[in-house]
């Protein structure tokens, strides 16, 4: 971990008085500045709240709004509330783990999807939903995720010529 990353997560730690009522509102903090709640920075939320660290790793995965490894540069989510499930958002995701070579809750070896599925997002009306960089797809069909996976491809590919070019 970078020296500016642990600064930063000592700022945060700082935010908070030292006691273990505060564990969640650091390890949404730390999320939220990073993505993900890293070793690094749960050992040292332990050693400021005096939480023991098994206890907060059972805290961490019991919530699903917190990751305990980085994401992706491309993050995938596909509800698999009632009628998401109803409409094929099982299959969508077998789709895209065997698309993506990942499984559902897990980020690809060279770190460009992370595929996660989600309980309703309020959306029931356009089932099944994804999301993928936080922008709402309705109504997804394999044949759209499809499409969509390229046109995301390819605007990597467009932009990885330019990044050579500059
Ligand atoms: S069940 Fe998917 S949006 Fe409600």
């Amino acid at each position: 971990m970078s020296v500016c990353a642990t600064a930063e997560i000592e700022d945060i730690i700082d935010r908070y008085p030292g006691r273990p009522e505060y564990l969640i509102f650091l390890l949404q903090d730390i999320q939220s500045s990073f993505g993900y709640i890293s070793q690094e920075s749960m050992r040292r939320v332990c050693d400021r709240t005096g939480v023991p660290l098994t206890r907060a790793y059972s805290v961490a995965t019991f919530y699903q709004s917190f990751r305990l490894d980085p994401k992706g540069e491309h993050e995938i989510k596909v509800c698999l509330g009632t009628a998401c499930h109803l409409k094929g958002g099982q299959r969508l995701v077998e789709d895209l783990e065997r698309r993506l070579g990942v499984a559902a809750g897990e980020t690809s070896g060279d770190m460009r999807f992370t595929l996660d599925t989600v309980n309703c997002l309020g959306a029931c009306a356009i089932s099944p939903v994804v999301v993928m960089d936080e922008e709402y797809y309705p109504n997804m069909t394999a044949r759209k995720l499809e499409k969509q996976l390229k046109a995301l491809n390819a605007a990597d590919a467009a932009q990885a010529k330019e990044a050579g070019n500059a």
